[in-house]
């Protein structure tokens, strides 16, 4: 990418959005195209055909879907399914209509089968029954990845996909409901601790297995495959090392103070059983995460709960 190319970045407010704009912009890229949801429905097929006509980017990373947890993915299994597909159908058809020199579409290492081996090699993908918490939302980004792949064959297009492992950082969902765990985990115990609560419930038995990358490692993998990777298929981005949801449990509990008790409220579901990210081929690329999780998580926890209450 040249420094003054223009560069679209979709779902810019976003956790992934909003640290791959920081990357960039450290990195002295400047000419960058955003676009709220409310500025831009990427669920609108006219909209996003006259916004990539008008526009014309020359980079694109999607960083904007319908994303959530478990319970939001498996209540509003409807919507995740036609957003998720509408808005990258939207982006990658007009993307390539505007000549746009390469896309990076951003999967889910929830979308690999729910029993597949471990840890997850991206030839894994499509070779299973798919955990059914998030089926549809797995589907749609399967079928993003399939388009870009296709785009790349039919039309010779230069777009890429890339399946992030488990994330958490600045600008993450903190609304209980619609959480990813560990921003979950950081919020119980940190209200626990205000409230001078005893316990604290954690949802599911706290043995599945899941690993976590800091957001910022996520931007700094994709800015780098941005520049440096131009093939079909995927390449998993994580750090290849996971941890139980008890053990995060614990090391929430300690970052942040909490000196109670944990309850595993096992009626709540527990998802896949091991989620880790087989790295060899992103190490093999060149790249490799640098955030450690403990100082990862302290970081997060001073910028979001103890900077915002001073
Ligand atoms: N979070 C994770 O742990 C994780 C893990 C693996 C992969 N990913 C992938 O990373 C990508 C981004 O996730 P995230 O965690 O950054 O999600 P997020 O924080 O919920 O942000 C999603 C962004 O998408 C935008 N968006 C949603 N619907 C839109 C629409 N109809 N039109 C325009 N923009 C729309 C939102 O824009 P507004 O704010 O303007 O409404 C928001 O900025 C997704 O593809 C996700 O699958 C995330």
């Amino acid at each position: 990418m040249e420094k003054e190319a223009k560069i679209f970045v979709a779902g810019h407010k976003g956790m992934v959005g909003s640290a791959i704009v920081r990357k960039l912009k450290k990195e002295g890229f400047n000419n960058l195209i955003v676009r709220s949801s409310s500025e831009l429905d990427l669920r609108n097929q006219e909209s996003v055909k006259g916004f990539f006509q008008e526009q014309k980017p020359d980079y694109v990373f999607l960083a904007a879907a319908k994303v959530g947890g478990i319970i939001a993915n498996n209540s509003y299994r409807a919507d995740f399914i036609y957003e998720n597909l509408a808005i990258q159908n939207n982006v990658i058809h007009y993307a390539k209509e505007a000549g746009v020199k390469k896309l990076m579409f951003l999967g889910s290492s929830c979308i690999y089968p729910k029993l597949a081996p471990q840890p997850l090699k991206e030839e894994y993908l499509l070779t299973g029954p798919l955990e059914p918490t998030n089926e549809p939302y797995a589907i749609a980004k399967i079928a993003g990845i399939k388009m870009c792949d296709a785009y790349r064959d039919q039309y010779g297009c230069n777009f890429v996909s890339v399946m992030p492992t488990n994330l958490y950082g600045p600008n993450d969902n903190y609304d209980l409901q619609k959480s990813h765990v560990l921003p979950a985990l950081l919020r119980k115990f940190h209200e626990a601790k205000e409230q001078g609560k005893d316990v604290v419930e954690v949802w599911g038995s706290g043995t599945p297995l899941r690993e976590f990358l800091h957001v910022d490692d996520l931007a700094d993998a994709c800015v780098y495959l941005m520049q440096t990777y131009n093939e079909p298929g995927l390449v998993n981005i994580g750090v290849g090392e996971d941890i139980s949801i008890k053990d995060l449990a614990l090391l929430v509990k300690d970052i942040v103070g909490f000196e109670g008790e944990l309850h595993f409220d096992a009626t709540k579901p527990d998802g896949t059983p091991r989620k880790l990210m087989d790295v060899s081929k992103l190490h093999g690329l060149g790249w490799k995460a640098r955030i450690g999780l403990r100082q990862g998580i302290t970081e997060v926890y001073r910028q979001h709960f103890i900077t915002e209450t001073v």
